[in-house]
C-alpha cells in the first residue's frame, strides 16, 4: 500500500531504504546478508514451512548465497542437491548426526582427520554410538567389519587421508557399503575435481570449503551433497545445531571456486615436481605422494584420478626437531595449519591437526613427529623449491 515518506529522522533511520528499481539483473551474484526475509502474510508463511512456496525465512534456515553456493558444489559433484555449514566439521557433524542411532555404529577408515575420529570416537560415543575402524584401501576389511554386530548407520572415508595421502579404493568401498545397505560419506577436501565419488557410488560427499575450493585462506565453510531426500533431512538437523554458514563466506567460495579447476591442474603439476624433489633429497626420509610411483597406492590413484595427484605432499625428515629446524629455515613458505591456499604452507600434523589423536595409533599410521605435511600453491616450483632445499640445508 503506498504511504507517505516519514517525518521522523528516527524512523526514516530505522527503516531499510527501497531497492532501487532495475530491469536488469547483476551478473555477479549479490551479498544477501539479512538474517530475516519479511513475508506478505501468514499464508505465504504457511506455504513457505510447508515447502509449497520457495523462498527465504530465517537465515539460520537458509539464504540466497548458502543456496548459490550448495548448487554450485552439489554441481561440480553431480549430486542433486546440497547444504552449506559453517565448516568442513559442520558439514560432517550435520551429515553425521542426521544418520547416527544410539546402539548402532558409524564405521571410519583408519588415518582420517583428527577431529572427524574426535566426533565420532569420543563426542558421539557419550550418546551412545559406537565405532570401528577398517582399512579403506583394503574393501575386504570394511566387509568384516560390518559383518559383526551391532548395525552400522554409516561409513566414513576420505578420498586422500590426512596427513598421509593414502587412496580410498572408493570403487570397492561403495560396493561393500552398498551391499550392507549402509550410506558411504566421502570427505573429499583433498581431491575437488581429481575424481567425482557419488559416480563411483558414494551416497554423501563433503568439503571443507575453508581449502581448496574457497581457495584462498580467507573463509571458513563446509557443504554436504548427495540425494535431495537426505540434504532434506540433513537441512533442519544443520539448523537446529546452529552450523549454516554465513552469507558473505558463501559469496567468497562462490568466487573461490571460479578458479579451482587451473588452481588443481597447476598445484598438482608443482607438487608432483616438489614431491620427486622431495624424494631424492638425502635428508628427506620418507616422501608421500599418490603421484610417486613408491606411494602404496599408486597404482589406485593412477586409476581414480587420471588428471592429476592433488596439491598435498606430506614428507618425513626423522625427528620432531628436524621437523622444527625445517619449518623455522622455511624463508617464504609460511608454517600455516590448514591446507588450499593460494599461497604454499606447510603444516605438522603432530602438534596441530592430529594433536591428542592416541600416540600409538598415529604411530601405526605412520604419523610421525618428522612428518610436514606440504600444501603447493601456484608459486613458481623453482622459486618453492629454492626455499625447501636451503632450509633442508639449514635443517
Ligand atoms: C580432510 C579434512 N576434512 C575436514 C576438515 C575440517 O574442515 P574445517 O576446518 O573447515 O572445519 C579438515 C580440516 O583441516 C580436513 O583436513
Amino acid at each position: 500500500m503506498p504511504h507517505d515518506e516519514p517525518a521522523s529522522d528516527a524512523t526514516r533511520c530505522a527503516r531499510s531504504p527501497e531497492a532501487p528499481r532495475s530491469i536488469t539483473e547483476p551478473l555477479a551474484p549479490p551479498i544477501q546478508l539479512a538474517s530475516v526475509y519479511q513475508v506478505a502474510g501468514l499464508d505465504d508463511a504457511d506455504a513457505l514451512f510447508s515447502g509449497r512456496a520457495e523462498g527465504f525465512f530465517y537465515a539460520r534456515d537458509g539464504h540466497p548465497n548458502a543456496a548459490q553456493l550448495a548448487a554450485k558444489v552439489a554441481g561440480l559433484e553431480g549430486a542433486e542437491a546440497g547444504w552449506v555449514c559453517a565448516s568442513g566439521m559442520g558439514a560432517i557433524a550435520a551429515s553425521v548426526l542426521t544418520l547416527a542411532e544410539q546402539g548402532a555404529r558409524v564405521i571410519l577408515s583408519e588415518g582420517l582427520y583428527g577431529k572427524t575420529t574426535t566426533l565420532v570416537a569420543r563426542e558421539l560415543a557419550r550418546f551412545g554410538v559406537g565405532h570401528d575402524l577398517f582399512d579403506p584401501s583394503d574393501p575386504d576389511s570394511l566387509r568384516d567389519v560390518l559383518a559383526e554386530p551391532p548395525g552400522a548407520c554409516l561409513v566414513v572415508v576420505e578420498t586422500l587421508s590426512n596427513p598421509l595421502l593414502r587412496v580410498c579404493d572408493l570403487e570397492g568401498v561403495a560396493s561393500v557399503a552398498a551391499e550392507a545397505g549402509v550410506p558411504l560419506l566421502v570427505d573429499h577436501t583433498f581431491a575437488p575435481l581429481l575424481c567425482k565419488p557419488i559416480k563411483l557410488g558414494a551416497t554423501l560427499v563433503v568439503h571443507s570449503l575453508t581449502k581448496l575450493i574457497g581457495g584462498h585462506g580467507d573463509v571458513t565453510l563446509g557443504a554436504v551433497v548427495g540425494p535431495r531426500e537426505l540434504i532434506s533431512r540433513i537441512r533442519p538437523v544443520a539448523s537446529t545445531f546452529g552450523q549454516t554458514g554465513n552469507p558473505f563466506d558463501c559469496w567468497m567460495a562462490i568466487r573461490g571456486a571460479v578458479t579451482l579447476p587451473l588452481r588443481v591442474e597447476r598445484t598438482s603439476q608443482t607438487a608432483l615436481e616438489l614431491a620427486r624433489r622431495l624424494e631424492a633429497h638425502p635428508k628427506v626420509e620418507r616422501t608421500m605422494y599418490p603421484g610417486l610411483v613408491s606411494h602404496p597406492d599408486h597404482a589406485l590413484a593412477r586409476r581414480l584420478f587420471p588428471k592429476g595427484f592433488g596439491a598435498m605432499v606430506s614428507f618425513d625428515v626423522g625427528s620432531r626437531e628436524l621437523a622444527d629446524r625445517l619449518i623455522r629455515g622455511l624463508r617464504d613458505i609460511p608454517f600455516a595449519p590448514s591446507l588450499g591456499d593460494a599461497r604454499t604452507t606447510v603444516s605438522h600434523p603432530c602438534s596441530t591437526s592430529h594433536r591428542g589423536q592416541d600416540p600409538e595409533v598415529l604411530e601405526r599410521l605412520g604419523v610421525t613427529p618428522g612428518l610436514v605435511r606440504l600444501s603447493v600453491g601456484l608459486e613458481d616450483v623453482e622459486d618453492l623449491w629454492n626455499d625447501f632445499a636451503q632450509a633442508l640445508e639449514f635443517a
